[in-house]
């Protein structure tokens, strides 16, 4: 196939890490999910940006380049995040690419606020 793999990195918050593989093209909920990363409660919305618990929180280079992207349903969701940081997002709203993606690190936050 002609899917590029990017890999990534999840830190948890005691320091730890998984490195995973994702397509590019798919959202950072799908690497979770699909690399059973081990989030507890993430994505209970199943990706319609209605929960943020698949809040997950960017170097700052890649948030950078992504902010452009950020729509206001995704904005409202994530005031609601706990422990919002400034290059915090949510990961279903993040695709990921080869480009910015590969290679990077991405943390997984203390706790989860589900807002449903
Ligand atoms: Fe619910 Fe992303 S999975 S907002």
């Amino acid at each position: 196939s002609c899917t590029e793999k990017v890999n990534i990195t999840f830190e948890f918050p005691d320091g730890t890490q998984q490195k995973v593989t994702v397509k590019e093209g798919d959202n950072l909920l799908e690497a979770v999910l699909d690399n059973n990363v081990d989030i507890d409660g993430f994505g209970a919305c199943e990706g319609t940006l209605a929960c943020s618990t698949c809040h997950l929180i960017l170097p700052e280079a890649v948030y950078e380049q992504l902010s452009s992207d950020i729509s206001e349903e995704e904005m409202d969701m994530l005031d609601l995040a706990y422990g919002l940081t400034e290059t915090s997002r949510l990961g279903c709203a993040c695709h990921v690419t080869k480009e910015l993606f590969e290679g990077v690190v991405i943390k997984v936050p203390e706790g989860i606020n589900d807002q449903r």
